[in-house]
């Protein structure tokens, strides 16, 4: 009788399963990649249009002047490379605890586009930025909010 054996091929394939990347969901089980396209938008934004669209839909939860502080969503300014739902004495979300990465422009781009989808039960009532240059217009001016902003990607 032949005893079964394990081919190294399906072995292979169980390990490639276990590694690969989840699929896109919910940030706190999700490290998104920041696509080179969305990237290039960022590099080449339009910094005033993305001033504006702060002003019109964000600023009225939001401050992002440096000695500026909370509103009904947390202060901005540093917002960057800042760990999610770490504002010292703001009263974040469970959900918005549950995140656990750093805000850079994947993590931003992929919550700015669908807030809900990436942060379920969070509490920001804006939907999020589906157009790709409009939001990357944003996070480039968010970027501007910091004591040291970041590399352009
Ligand atoms: C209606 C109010 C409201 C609007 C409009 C709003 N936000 Fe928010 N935002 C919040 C609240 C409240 C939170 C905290 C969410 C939580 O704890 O679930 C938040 C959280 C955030 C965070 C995470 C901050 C952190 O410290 O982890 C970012 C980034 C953010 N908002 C960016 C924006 C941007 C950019 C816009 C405009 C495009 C915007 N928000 C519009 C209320 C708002």
């Amino acid at each position: 009788m032949r005893r079964p054996i394990i081919s190294l091929a399906s072995l292979a394939l169980v390990t490639a399963t276990a590694c690969a990347q989840a699929e896109p969901g919910p940030l706190k089980d999700y490290d998104p990649p920041l696509d080179p396209a969305f990237a290039a938008l960022i590099r080449n934004a339009d910094l005033d249009a993305g001033a504006a669209y702060f002003e019109r839909k964000c600023s009225q939860c939001h401050d992002g002047e440096k000695d500026g502080g909370d509103f009904k969503g947390p202060h901005l300014w540093n917002v960057m490379g800042r760990i999610a739902a770490t504002r010292e004495g703001f009263r974040y979300s469970e959900a918005m605890k549950q995140v656990r990465h750093a805000w850079t422009y994947a993590t931003l781009g992929y919550y700015l586009k669908n807030t809900e989808a990436a942060v379920p039960g969070r509490d920001m009532n804006f939907a999020g930025i589906d157009d790709d240059a409009t939001r990357a217009n944003v996070i480039a001016y968010l970027r501007t909010l910091n004591d040291a902003p970041p590399a352009l990607p």
